[in-house]
């Protein structure tokens, strides 16, 4: 499907993609251009360019901290997708930069967009709904006003609707899974499971997460960028909540290891920088999306995928 003008004539996009190299990234390119876009991704590296051009995009050389460069790309492109995050300082404890380059990346193509209609599609997560939904399943009219986890840049991006910006935030439950993924949430507890010879959980590990297969979320981006209404909050959202009990005793099975409960205070050793977010019950529901886009996840859920043994035939990254 591509986009339509009033006369029902096709519209193809140039659109700019942040991340485009990364494993949404692997899957948006080739939904795009299936979809008569073309497209244009930032690659920091020449591995990175090098898999952007065999998809058969274009490439734009630099960095998220290359600011005027993301001006210029954006401002030739006809809508942009945001999906670069520093996952590497983020892993390294340092979130709050890795929050602050989103945020100044965001405002470089958001000061370029601003006054042109365009599209803008950025990414956050439905972690964040967890104090503001506590108790009951998120929807897509949460949102926490201000400050923590990446909830700054979701809030800006909404606000980009008044300066005539068709932008849309579109939140990635905590694991986002498919063949494609390399050292998402889902591989990195299979790696911790290795090393310490048990899949851990914590507590009662009643709390639940939700998840999308990597091909649904990349078609939500598609359809976003086609035609979500200015200032849209999106959920990715396949299985609305598994409990994480659920989780770790899937990836015991396949493993051959046992599951055990953790406490609190002992998850940062056995679950390292995902201690936080294995604590986290964010059950999330994606009704409000569904009927504002037609989107319905078509592919396997996470534990049909757990199960289909892909996840486990290399040692992950934990
Ligand atoms: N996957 C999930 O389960 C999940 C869940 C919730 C939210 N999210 C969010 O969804 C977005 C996409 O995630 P993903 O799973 O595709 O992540 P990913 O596989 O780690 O890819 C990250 C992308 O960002 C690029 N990048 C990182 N630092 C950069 C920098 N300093 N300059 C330029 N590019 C940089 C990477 O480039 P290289 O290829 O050169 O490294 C890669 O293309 C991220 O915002 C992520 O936080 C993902």
């Amino acid at each position: 499907m591509s986009v339509n003008d009033i006369t029902g004539k096709e519209l193809s996009m140039r659109v700019f993609i942040t991340g485009a190299s990364g494993h949404v990234g692997s899957a948006l390119v080739p939904e795009l251009l299936h979809n008569g876009h073309q497209v244009l991704g930032l690659a920091r590296s020449d591995e990175s360019a090098k898999r952007l051009t065999g998809w058969g995009a274009e490439v734009v050389r630099g960095d998220l901290h290359d600011l005027d460069r993301l001006r210029a790309a954006a401002a030739a492109a006809d809508g942009v997708v945001h999906l670069a995050f520093r996952h590497d300082a983020m892993q390294a404890g340092d979130l709050a930069g890795a929050a602050e380059s989103d945020l100044a990346a965001l405002r470089a193509i958001g000061d370029t967009l601003a006054g042109t209609g365009k599209p803008l599609v950025s990414t956050s997560g439905t972690a964040m709904l967890a104090d503001v939904a506590r108790g009951r399943v998120a929807t897509e009219e949460d949102f926490e006003p201000a400050g923590g986890y990446r909830v700054d840049a979701e809030n800006y991006v909404v606000e980009l609707a008044a300066k005539d910006i068709r932008s849309s935030a579109l939140r990635l439950p905590p694991i986002t899974h498919s063949r494609l993924d390399q050292h998402g949430f889902a591989p990195t507890l299979i790696g911790f499971a290795r090393r310490h010879g048990f899949a851990a959980y914590v507590g009662d590990g009643t709390n639940k997460w939700s998840a999308v297969h990597t091909l649904d979320a990349a078609r939500l981006y598609r359809l976003a960028l086609e035609s979500a209404p200015a200032g849209s909050r999106l959920h990715a959202v396949q299985d609305e909540g598994i409990e994480f009990r659920t989780i770790a005793e899937a990836i015991g099975r396949e493993l051959g290891l046992p599951t055990r409960s953790v406490s609190a205070d002992e998850a940062p050793q056995y679950l390292g920088f995902l201690a936080h977010f294995a604590a986290m019950d964010v059950p999330t529901s994606a009704a409000r999306t569904s009927e504002l886009l037609g989107w319905q996840p078509t592919h396997p859920d996470l534990l049909a995928d757990l199960a289909a043994g892909f996840y486990f035939t290399e040692p992950a990254v934990g």
